[in-house]
């Protein structure tokens, strides 16, 4: 029997399968999905297997994984305006980060498929009516009717399509040297030359461009590696019809791709070891994240790891924690400890935004920034003392100048989120909170590093060097 043993694509059928939607016309369904399965890939098995070298170097200490974008992408938002605004902003928190912490940063979108959102609650009061929830673009829409809410399953072919056409732009611009490290100001968002945190910026830029020259006149040649970077994508892997339709093997390869993206993950509430996204994602090749969170006990993380990292495969398995700047003291240890017990090698992440939502006296969803930069900072210290390492982020964030969190360098005000609130699910950081986000990363991370090479070559002036930044 093959390791997998009773698996196949369709074997999740025989499991309970939350967060599925009901469409109420199984023939419409049907035709979807058999046009699905005939459509060609997203994404390819090399470049998937590729991610999973660069996350194995990641869960090794020598790569920093930085995932973001869109808490729910939209198809109305398929723009050129919208995907340059997302990768500019990932292009410039990952130079900030590569600045910080000396080592390489892997770049892996929300997007390109984030199109279907797990809700807590089935129904919704909308005025006097009470609708099905909005439950992303793939599956229905987000307007006030009861049509509206109903689940349509041409909406899956519309959310294929915009993924694809978001891809083909985004390999494009990569492709044709947008994230070329010698132009920065490519990728340059105009608020750079107002905003408090500009200057450090520039700063960094230009430090880099220097030591890039630098090389290169060494070298006697240009760089070719940093005319381009990778970016790849993810989503959460949660309408389990639409990965298995483009779940396929590969000619010279064993084993099962899900082709829809490079790095699916499973949400908290879709995370039970016997529940139909565990089974189906144990049996694809594919590196997976799993979210965990309050209420995952370690028993069910030793069970996560025997099923879906039964090989302890470099690169597989991604464990991202997201317990809250108040839980996750508590809540990171034992599960930490559950991972050190089985021997494994996790890549552990932080996503220090979705245990820290709350809502305004006036209703709005919300995040204060400061709890995001708590929760990340506690991450570190809290690996670090466990004598394992965080080894990336997972944040949700738009390129654009929206108004959903509060706090950050501007200090924006609960009062002014209602200026420019889009997110119809969760809200995400602005390109300045992103981009602040980051720098306190990059300050953290390059203090542990000073801090790492003082402990190896203690000398007299070690002692009087700063304290990491906290
Ligand atoms: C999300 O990442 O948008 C999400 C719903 O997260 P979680 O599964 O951690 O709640
Ligand atoms: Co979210």
């Amino acid at each position: 029997m093959s390791p997998l043993g009773d698996w196949s694509p369709s074997s999740w059928l025989r499991r309970p399968a939350l967060q599925q939607p009901h469409y109420p016309d199984a023939a419409a369904l049907e035709r979807a999905v058999g046009e699905l399965e005939r459509l060609p890939p997203l994404v390819t098995s090399w470049e998937i297997e590729a991610l999973k070298t660069q996350l194995a170097e990641a869960a090794a200490g020598r790569a920093f994984l930085l995932q973001g974008g869109d808490c729910a992408e939209s198809l109305e938002d398929c723009t050129s305006p919208a995907i340059t605004a997302k990768l500019k902003i990932l292009l410039q928190m990952s130079l900030v980060l590569v600045y910080g912490s000396r080592r390489r940063v892997l770049r892996v979108g929300r997007f390109a498929g984030q199109y279907a959102k797990p809700r807590s609650e089935e129904f919704e009061e909308v005025g006097d009516a009470r609708l099905p929830t909005y439950r992303g673009d793939s599956i229905n829409r987000s307007g006030a009717t009861a049509l509206d809410r109903s689940a349509d399953p041409e909406l899956l072919l519309r959310a294929y399509e915009r993924a694809a056409l978001t891809l083909n732009f985004v390999r494009a611009l990569v492709g044709g040297g947008f994230a070329d490290l010698h132009h920065p100001e490519y990728w340059d968002l105009g608020w750079v030359q107002h905003s408090p945190l500009g200057e450090e910026y520039r700063r960094m830029v230009s430090s880099i461009g220097e030591s890039l020259r630098f090389m290169e006149t060494l070298a006697g040649r240009a760089v070719a590696a940093m005319n381009r970077v990778d970016f790849y994508t993810s989503h959460e892997g949660l309408h389990l019809l639409y990965e298995q339709a483009q779940t396929r093997q590969v000619p010279h390869r064993s084993g099962w791709y899900d082709l829809t993206t490079h790095f699916p993950w499973i949400g908290l509430r879709t995370n039970d070891p016997e529940g139909a996204h565990i089974e189906f994602f144990r049996g694809v090749a594919n590196p997976i994240a799993v979210k965990v969170g309050p209420g995952t006990t370690p028993e069910r993380v030793a069970r996560l790891l025997d099923l879906l990292h039964p090989d302890d495969e470099p690169g597989r398995l991604t464990l991202v924690h997201r317990f809250g700047a108040r839980g996750i003291a508590d809540g990171l240890p034992p599960l930490v400890e559950a991972v050190r017990r089985s021997g494994k090698t996790v890549l552990w992440c932080c996503d220090p935004m979705h245990g820290n939502t709350r809502f305004t006296s006036a209703g709005r969803k919300t995040r204060r920034f400061d709890d995001i930069v708590d929760e990340v900072d506690q991450a570190f210290d809290l690996h670090a003392g466990l004598g394992s390492r965080l080894g990336g982020v997972h944040v949700e964030l738009t390129g654009e100048n929206v108004t959903e969190c509060v706090g950050g360098a501007r200090g924006l005000a609960a009062e002014e989120l209602d200026r420019d609130y889009r997110s119809r699910v969760d809200p995400r950081l602005n390109y300045e909170q992103a981009l602040e986000l980051a720098m306190r990363i990059a300050r953290r991370m390059g203090g542990s590093a000073a801090q790492a090479d003082a402990d190896r070559n203690p000398s007299p002036e070690s002692h009087e060097r700063d304290a990491p930044t906290r």
